[in-house]
């Protein structure tokens, strides 16, 4: 019988009941410590924000803040859980390409640090609103290097005409954003932001993100006289969802990371006093688990389905991205002889999970672990065809405590009238 975190995989099930999220504690223990003891300099300050998009719940966020890493959230409802948590609004980042007037208020009452301002019509909001409350806050402007890091195109957040943050090609409308924060007691202008994309494998690409980010802070202060001292590189650092993947280890991406900024740093005049990174899958991907029954095991004229009772609602990923996933059979491990489909049970035909693997034959009632669903799963879930969202459950040392409850159908219907 396999075992998470040290607890039998049936005793879970048997215990939580099925589909249920399970993450092994010690594997984020593992991740959070690379990432605190590499992502050090003595040439600037650095820090880690956890990108809580993808996982955000109370139990997530003490475990980020005891790490000590600062949090990046990207809306009222994550800002919330974080400060429900206990967790010190001064450290939290607020992201968002559309930040509602209510939760920039929000995040000013509540004494957020940091504001990733996306744009100019963000930047006279936060004025606005700064004035009005006389509260202060640090912000940070999203800019778009354009840089096309491989990956989903869904995923893809710094091409030319993305959503998110002002292209370094305009670059008037940069700078006069950055005068309109810089203008206004109260705020505090650190420097830029940006984001390439996610699940990216290729180095190269963080090298050409610091190059351009460097060279334009440099820039912005021999033209414009504008002062960048903290440039923020986002997320993105790929995890191992199937064999074929083979992320950067996170102690590696770290430090070369570091050491290219250091050395752009020297090119450009020490310039840089703050390098921030903004991981979230890497932190929980590889650490959770979805633990599902199988129902109907039904043959077609070419395909063998297996049933499980989630699927697209507690993971859309394959539906949405064509993301591909690992899984086993509890107490099967051995002898992966057939070719199955993993199938869900919401009423769509795009409701699968796994197209294709090799696995034992399978029976009702066995257990399927489908691996590597930490991040962005439970962030994702729906209720669609009204299924209750799976309870989570961290596991450390063969010990295991419910993170978040099993939905009941009175928990769905309990704001209808
Ligand atoms: N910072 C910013 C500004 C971001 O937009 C994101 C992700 C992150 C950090 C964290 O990126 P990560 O380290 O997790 O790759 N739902 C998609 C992923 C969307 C990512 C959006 N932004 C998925 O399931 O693959």
């Amino acid at each position: 019988m396999a075992e998470i975190g040290g607890a039998a995989i049936r005793e879970l099930a048997k215990t939580y009941g099925t589909p249920l999220y399970v993450y092994d504690e010690s594997t984020m223990d593992s991740i959070l410590s690379a990432y605190r003891d590499n992502f050090v300099s003595d040439q600037f300050e650095t820090g880690v924000l956890y990108a809580s998009k993808a996982f955000s719940c109370k139990a997530m966020v003490r475990l980020i803040d005891s790490y000590g890493l600062y949090l990046d959230v990207v809306s009222g409802g994550e800002l919330y859980t974080a400060v429900q948590a206990g967790y010190d609004p001064g450290k939290i980042f607020f992201h968002g390409n559309n930040k509602t007037e209510a939760e920039l208020r929000c995040a000013l009452e509540q004494g957020v640090g940091t504001v990733i301002v996306d744009n100019q019509s963000e930047a006279r909001l936060l004025v606005n609103l700064i004035q009005e409350t006389a509260g202060s806050v640090h912000t940070l402007l999203r800019v778009n290097p354009g840089i096309e890091a491989h990956t989903h195109k869904y995923i893809v957040t710094a091409h030319v005409d993305s959503k998110f943050g002002i292209s370094l090609l305009n670059e008037d409308e940069i700078v006069e954003t950055i005068r309109i924060l810089e203008a206004q007691d109260g705020i505090t202008f650190d420097g830029i932001h940006s984001h390439i994309g996610s699940q990216i494998f290729d180095r190269q690409a963080f090298a050409e993100e610091i190059r351009k980010l460097f060279t334009f802070a440099e820039h912005m202060k021999e033209t414009y006289e504008i002062g960048i001292h903290t440039v923020n590189l986002g997320g993105g650092f790929a995890v191992r969802y199937t064999a074929a993947d083979a992320p950067i280890p996170i102690d590696e991406v770290s430090r070369f990371i570091i050491e290219e900024c250091e050395r752009e740093n020297r090119n450009h005049h020490g310039l840089i006093q703050r390098v921030l990174i903004e991981p979230g899958r890497s932190i929980v991907g590889e650490a959770g688990v979805t633990i599902y029954s199988v129902g109907s095991i039904k043959k077609t004229p070419n395909r063998r389905y297996a049933f499980v009772d989630g699927g697209m609602s507690d993971n859309i990923r394959p539906a949405l991205y064509q993301a591909e996933y690992d899984a086993f059979v509890d107490g099967k491990e051995e002898g992966a002889s057939l070719d199955y489909t993993i199938a869900g049970k919401c009423c769509e035909s795009g409701d699968i999970l796994i197209q294709s693997i090799p696995l034992p034959e399978m029976e009702p009632g066995d257990l399927l672990v489908l691996k590597t669903t930490g991040a962005y799963g439970y962030s994702m879930a729906s209720h669609y065809n009204k299924l209750p969202l799976p309870a989570v459950v961290f596991v450390k040392n063969g010990t295991a405590r419910v993170v978040i409850r099993r939905e009941t159908y009175e928990h769905m219907i309990s704001l209808e009238d």
